[in-house]
């Protein structure tokens, strides 16, 4: 496996790969991987004949009181971690690489990012959005790999790739779970053994919310209101619990059509968020 640390050295690899008639295959992360990003890597491995893996903590999508400084760094973790799982090459550029002068230019999704974090964390998506499309420039991958967890991110990605025509396919992956139910998610190691404890509620609160579906509750504030309950009952501090439309995200007053329950809550200073999709005829919560 390489270790592309410039612009310039990926670029090189890809070329090689697609000269031998390759199909690329990206996944984007900020590194601290975890099984959720092993499951993008597997994904993209079984999918693409060469698996690039960037990892860049992207400054530009934290805002100024977040956790850029302390945001986990394991790169040598990392990089075991992708050989393992078979990635061909990482692309680990630094801050300079990518941001070489003050950024001029950036790409912002209209609509689709003023509810949920887009509200809670202004910034957010112009800085998610803005690192995707310069790293699919730069990778020119067939295929870009997210996960479910971050649902409104891939909703963002998928419609930015839309709109601007990028010639290539965005897929969404399961969410990955600990046994007891908690989405993995780099930011889980913040949490102290008790805010660990507390945290299981996200998953208990949403698994409650399908059960009240599945028992025929189409109205989003009866839903909502209890997962409030569950999730302060277990002492976590709500940022939002909102019920939209699985494509618009539009908030959504009675569910009719395939509808997401997205959460975003606070346990002591870490942020986690979950979510679960509502549809009529249900399987699993896997989205494609
Ligand atoms: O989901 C993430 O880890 C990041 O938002 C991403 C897509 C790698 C962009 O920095």
């Amino acid at each position: 496996m390489n270790i592309a640390a410039t612009i310039n050295d990926i670029r090189h690899c890809v070329r090689s790969a697609r000269q031998a008639g390759k199909r690329v295959g990206l996944v984007p992360t900020m590194g601290a991987l975890h099984a959720g990003h092993g499951s993008l890597i597997e994904q993209a491995a079984k999918e693409c004949d060469y698996v690039v893996v960037s990892i860049f903590v992207n400054p530009t999508q934290f805002g100024p009181n977040e956790d850029f400084a302390r945001y986990p760094r394991t790169f040598d973790q990392d990089v075991a971690y992708c050989q393992r799982l078979g990635a061909d090459v990482i692309f680990a550029p630094t801050a300079e690489q990518m941001y070489p002068h003050p950024q001029r230019t950036w790409v912002e999704v209209e609509k689709l990012t003023d509810g949920l974090c887009g509200a809670s964390r202004p910034g957010h998506f112009r800085g998610v959005t803005t690192v995707c499309a310069k790293l699919f420039n730069i990778v020119t991958p067939d295929v870009a790999y997210f996960g479910q967890k971050d649902a409104q991110q891939a909703v963002v990605i998928r419609r930015m790739v839309e709109d601007l025509n990028f010639p290539m396919t965005i897929r969404v992956c399961p969410i990955v779970r600990e046994p007891d139910g908690l989405a993995m998610s780099s930011r889980n190691r913040y949490l102290s053994p008790a805010e660990r404890q507390k945290a299981v509620c996200l998953y208990q609160a949403l698994e409650t919310c399908r059960r009240d579906f599945a028992q025929g509750c189409r109205a989003a504030n009866g839903l909502i209101e209890h997962m409030r309950g569950l999730i302060e009952g277990a002492g976590g501090r709500i940022d939002y619990i909102c019920i939209v439309d699985f494509e618009t995200l539009e908030p959504v007053e009675t569910i009719t059509r395939p509808t997401l329950v997205a959460v975003a809550v606070f346990f002591g200073s870490t942020r986690l968020i979950d979510n679960c999709v509502l549809c009529l005829h249900q399987t699993e919560n896997n989205v494609q």
